[in-house]
């Protein structure tokens, strides 16, 4: 798949173990979001995250990647493609940097990656939010994601399953 075609509006880059630090910089200020899904991120958990699969899937099935605004690290996503099955994507992990949010980029971020798929193959994305976290229940909803039905549980939270068929 040829991520560059996944946004016309950002340069998108598949991100390394030397970017964790940008990451990890991102990432620490969304705090909310670690109150629902603990721990607290750290740069160790960042770069286990860039090699962590779902069963059955390869490194060549995942693009852990960055939104990039010039140098800056506007957005960070896990999308793990051909899962669970063949003509869907799944987004382990999709969050912005707080000096940008509310302003729709998330949003646009999301129609940009909606509108590339089918050209690669794809006909559904799937994505997972922490029951009760408010922040991701009512933005995956504002784009077009509803739930499957299916949850499950971890030993901290539960997962509600969501799909947008594209
Ligand atoms: C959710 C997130 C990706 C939105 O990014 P963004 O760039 O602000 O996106 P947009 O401006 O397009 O969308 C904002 C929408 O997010 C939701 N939202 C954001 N913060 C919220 C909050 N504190 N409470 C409830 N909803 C919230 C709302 O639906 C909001 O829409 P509204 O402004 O019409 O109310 C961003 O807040 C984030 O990275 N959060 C932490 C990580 C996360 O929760 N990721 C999703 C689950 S994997």
């Amino acid at each position: 798949m040829d991520i560059t075609a996944l946004s016309a509006r950002y340069r998108v880059r598949r991100l390394t173990p030397d970017d964790a630090p940008l990451v990890y910089a991102l990432c620490r200020e969304n705090s909310l979001y670690y109150q629902y899904c603990p721990p607290f991120v750290t740069e160790e958990g960042i770069i286990g995250d860039m090699a962590a699969l779902p069963p059955r899937k390869t490194l060549s099935d995942k693009y852990y990647v960055g939104y990039f605004d010039g140098e800056k690290l506007v957005a960070v996503m896990d999308l793990i493609v051909s899962f669970p099955d063949e003509s869907t994507a799944f987004i382990g992990f999709f969050m912005t940097d707080v000096s940008v949010q509310h302003a729709g980029i998330g949003s646009g971020i999301i129609d940009e990656l909606c509108a590339a798929m089918p050209s690669f193959g794809y006909k559904s994305i799937r994505l997972g939010w922490v029951k009760g976290n408010p922040q991701a229940e009512s933005f995956w909803h504002k784009n077009g994601f509803t739930e499957t039905g299916v949850t499950y549980d971890t030993d901290h939270y539960t997962v509600v399953v969501a799909q947008r068929n594209l």
